[in-house]
């Protein structure tokens, strides 16, 4: 068993906030053990606690969508969300709450070892760029410790609010750019020894 799995083994029997009362099961995550690229949305869903799968209702069939535009599929990328437990009617999730669950994204982070993480929504940009609006910085790359942190708007408010579709597809047909430039630096790196400067925000 990877340690990933293994993990995601353990995270199935936490109790170490109050959503474990209404779940169903808790939502760990899945995906590739060592992807490039990690998705991370908000918290699961009614369709995401009764399969114990990440995003597999609607913004889920749209996410899929969004991934087909760039020629990814779930294989090859890792999904997870903030808070591993469906919050009671789907409300947000309280502070409290995506507290006492970061320490089992940070541990998938640590493990998967991703170049870039792309947030879908405000929760999640949150836990890595704090204080940010998300209608200011969707789709433009930065540095976040080793990280490229890359933020879009969550896939189910394009659901409620159609103007929004467009805008996720545009920010996802950058993510080979973002991915490109990382590969690009990296090779410069190799060669001259000193790190390229990514054109990142
Ligand atoms: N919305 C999320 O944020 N995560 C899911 O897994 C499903 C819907
Ligand atoms: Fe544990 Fe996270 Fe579920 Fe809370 S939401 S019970 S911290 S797995």
């Amino acid at each position: 068993m990877s340690a990933l799995t293994e993990l995601c083994r353990q995270m199935a029997s936490c109790h170490a906030c109050g959503l474990a009362q209404q779940r169903t099961q808790v939502v760990p995550g899945e995906g590739a053990d060592s992807a490039e690229v990690v998705f991370i949305g908000e918290a699961p869903g009614y369709n995401e606690d009764r399969l114990g799968r990440p995003f597999v209702g609607p913004a889920g069939a749209f996410l899929d969508e969004l991934l087909a535009l760039v020629g990814m599929s779930r294989q090859d990328v890792y999904i997870a969300n903030v808070v591993k437990c469906r919050p009671p009617a789907n409300r947000d999730p309280l502070p409290g709450e995506i507290l006492a669950c970061k320490p089992w994204l940070d541990r998938q982070l640590e493990m998967i070892g991703p170049k870039v993480v792309v947030t879908l929504g405000r929760f999640s940009l949150a836990r890595f760029v704090p204080n940010e609006s998300i209608s200011k910085v969707h789709g433009k790359p930065r540095h976040v410790g080793d990280l490229i942190c890359f933020p879009m708007y969550h896939p189910a408010a394009a659901l409620h609010q159609g103007s929004l579709r467009k805008t996720l597809e545009e920010d996802m047909q950058r993510l080979p750019d973002v991915l490109k430039e990382l590969k690009g630096a990296a090779e410069q790196g190799d060669r001259d020894n000193g790190g390229q400067q990514l054109a990142l925000f």
